[in-house]
């Protein structure tokens, strides 16, 4: 992707007057970063206190005693900032409309006070179940109200939810409720998706074979299917909810006390807890959600993402609600019915912002315009992007068929760590380049380094890792548990850093230009992955002897997974074996793990001390080979020829 002379969108019309910034960007932004502490104990008045904050920001990213606090003496619950205090002036409002899987189903549409009726009673459940403060909740829940009442039940009790995406295995599950410690699991019977059924009922039985048996089991019926149940552990939570009291007092919690635990991939094989705690973090979902989404009273928003995912806890459900703002969950998929179903959804319900994965915009422009055109849009005013780089290809089709050149695009780089926005657009203040995620967001700090030097690179243009150099509320505080990796794995590589794992290059517009990981994590349809826990999904099947797994450029998924594969002696390398090995994958993680493509490998390039070089495998897994680099190293460079010759097609 050139980033040179890429010529800036300007702002469409009806939205000259800067709406939110009567001074523009670039003021509130110089203001943000020369006095932090006066911009954010300002910021932080948007959240409603039980005891106001006197400190605000203490704050240290050195190595050793890496340290992260906000508004410290501040207490609040999370749970009111999101729906008590708007029922004065929106009870009769629309907090949260569910458009089922099926479009035939009618949409639901539940009001701030159905919402706070429905959270205090799910929160009097899980006290019924002897959840207290503190304690680890882990729900595995579908795209349904329920997964936002829960959230916000274990908010307003002060318990730690920690989300699993419904789309992974048993096994997924078992580590994440043994690794959090958790007490309880909530999950559904089943969960419609484009059509089909997830047995997440029967998942997680599977799971809780290995974890404790005293963890109890939440159960929403929402299908009504036929389940297996166990006396004594599994409960129906909706008709617990119709027993107990629809008054629960929130609990008041500090500020950093923690909220939720959410698991993300890394360069080893065991993902990481990522903690975020409750003030920072809400005050920082909510400002990136008013300001990036240029939200106005009366819109009606939608991200498309799902609530196991961090887009999802920001954008669906705390962001929007701390807003008072209506905001949709939708249970289906993309394109089923038919490709139109995101634009249909956004012409019933008059979406006035659409936020969404450049992987689905690439699947649906590959279904042509059509499909957009037969629905009336002219209620969207704002598009979003996230998860991945956006290339202009798919940037260009977005403004055009779905923003008719109308509406500005908002380009969000961020991540599961950072909690909300980091680098993005503001509707109105910034001028837009395809591809290009623009300028940081208020208090951020980007700082691109040279990746072997750690040299901060002055000046513009520049390019290098990204890091940034001081913290934010919405900053993630440790990885549960492993406060020392949580310094190793964000803290040590450029020392007084904070390292995101993404390459960068900024333009001559100071510009920012995310360019991909740059560790050992890929990004599979904007779904995170770390290589190495694809490789021990693999190595953990009896036929393989050993596995290397890389990333390669894929066309709609941004980057699939290539697997080599070294079978154990004598075992045949049949197609039958590599299917076996897909499902196999699935089963251990998820559908989303599943190798694109299998190469057969006799032998992997290793160095002399034993050690992959995962640099080589990547080139040819991109056929990039002409560039392979200095291959002098290698204990065995035939290795090499033989992978060239019988490398895979891609796709
Ligand atoms: C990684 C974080 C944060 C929401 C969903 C993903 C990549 C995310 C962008 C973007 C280029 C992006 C980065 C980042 N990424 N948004 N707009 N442009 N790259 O969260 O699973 O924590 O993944 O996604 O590589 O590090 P995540």
């Amino acid at each position: 992707m050139s980033v040179e002379n890429v010529a800036k969108h300007p702002i469409p019309p009806g939205f000259e007057d800067a709406l939110l910034l009567p001074d523009g960007y670039a003021k509130m932004y110089a203001e943000s970063v020369s006095d932090p502490e006066g911009f954010w104990r300002r910021e932080g008045r948007r959240l409603d206190w039980i005891q106001p904050y006197s400190k605000v920001k203490d704050t240290d990213f050195t190595l050793g005693k890496v340290s992260i606090k906000w508004f410290e003496d501040g207490v609040l619950n999370v749970s009111v900032n999101c729906v008590d205090r708007h029922l004065a002036t929106r009870a009769d409002q629309t907090a949260i409309i569910f458009e089922p899987d099926d479009p035939k189903t009618p949409a639901r549409h539940i009001t701030y006070a159905e919402l706070s009726e429905k959270v205090n009673r799910f929160a009097n459940v899980l006290l019924s179940q002897g959840v207290m403060r503190g304690d680890r909740v882990v729900i595995y829940l579908p795209m349904i109200p329920e997964a936002a009442y829960a959230m916000l039940a274990c908010a307003r009790i002060g318990a730690i939810h920690s989300i699993v995406f419904a789309g992974f295995s048993p096994d997924a599950l078992a580590n994440r409720i043994n690794d959090s410690g958790a007490k309880l699991v909530i999950t559904a019977d089943t969960a419609p998706r484009g059509g089909r059924r997830t047995a997440l009922k029967s998942n997680t039985d599977a799971a809780l074979l290995h974890c404790s048996d005293r963890v109890r089991c939440l159960v929403v019926k929402h299908t009504g299917d036929q389940t297996t149940w166990i006396d004594g552990r599994d409960v129906d939570v909706l008709a617990l909810m119709e027993q107990v009291s629809p008054h629960c007092p929130p609990r008041p919690m500090g500020a950093e006390d923690p909220l939720f635990i959410l698991y993300t991939s890394g360069s080893t094989g065991k993902p990481k807890g990522v903690v975020h705690t409750s003030g920072g973090y809400l005050v920082y979902a909510a400002m990136t959600h008013q300001y990036v989404f240029d939200y106005k009273d009366g819109d009606v928003f939608w991200c498309t993402a799902d609530v196991g995912w961090v887009t999802g806890h920001s954008y669906i459900v705390y962001g929007p609600l701390a807003n008072g703002a209506t905001t949709i969950m939708f249970e289906g998929v993309p394109t089923w019915p038919d490709a139109g179903r995101f634009w249909e959804v956004c012409a019933k319900h008059k979406v006035t912002q659409f936020y969404t994965a450049p992987t689905a915009i690439r699947s649906l422009m590959g279904q042509g315009p059509e499909w957009v055109e037969k629905h009336d849009l002219s209620s969207l005013r704002v598009l979003g992007s996230v998860g991945e780089p956006i290339n202009p290809e798919a940037w260009n089709w977005y403004d055009k068929h779905v923003g008719q050149g109308r509406c500005p695009i908002v380009d969000t780089w961020w991540q599961t760590e950072t909690g909300g926005h980091m680098i993005t657009s503001i509707p109105g203040a910034i001028e837009t380049k395809a591809g290009s995620a623009t300028l940081p967001f208020f208090g951020v700090r980007p700082a691109i380094l040279d990746a072997s030097t750690g040299v901060v690179q002055q000046g513009d243009p520049a390019e290098g890792v990204l890091c940034i150099s001081d913290s934010w509320p919405g900053q993630m505080r440790t990885l549960w548990g492993d406060h020392q990796r949580f310094e190793e794995a964000y803290f040590q590589q450029y020392p007084g850093y904070y390292f995101t794992g993404d390459g960068c290059r900024r333009d001559e517009d100071g510009y920012y230009w995310i360019t991909g990981r740059v560790d050992d994590v890929i990004n599979v349809s904007g779904h995170r992955m770390g290589t190495a826990e694809v490789e021990s999904a693999l190595v953990a099947h009896q036929k393989v002897a050993e596995a290397a797994v890389v990333g390669y450029p894929h066309p709609l998924k941004g980057q699939g997974i290539y697997a080599y594969v070294t079978l154990m002696n004598g075992v045949e390398p049949t197609d039958a074996l590599r299917k076996e090995l897909e499902t196999w994958v699935r089963t251990e993680i998820g559908p989303i793990a599943k190798p694109d493509l299998i190469q057969w490998a006799p032998g992997l390039p290793k160095t002399r001390s034993g050690k992959i070089m995962r640099r080589i495998l990547r080139k040819i897994a991109e056929d990039d080979f002409g560039a392979l680099g200095d291959t002098s190293t290698l204990a065995d460079p035939g290795v090499v020829d033989e992978l060239i010759e019988n490398r895979m097609n891609r796709a």
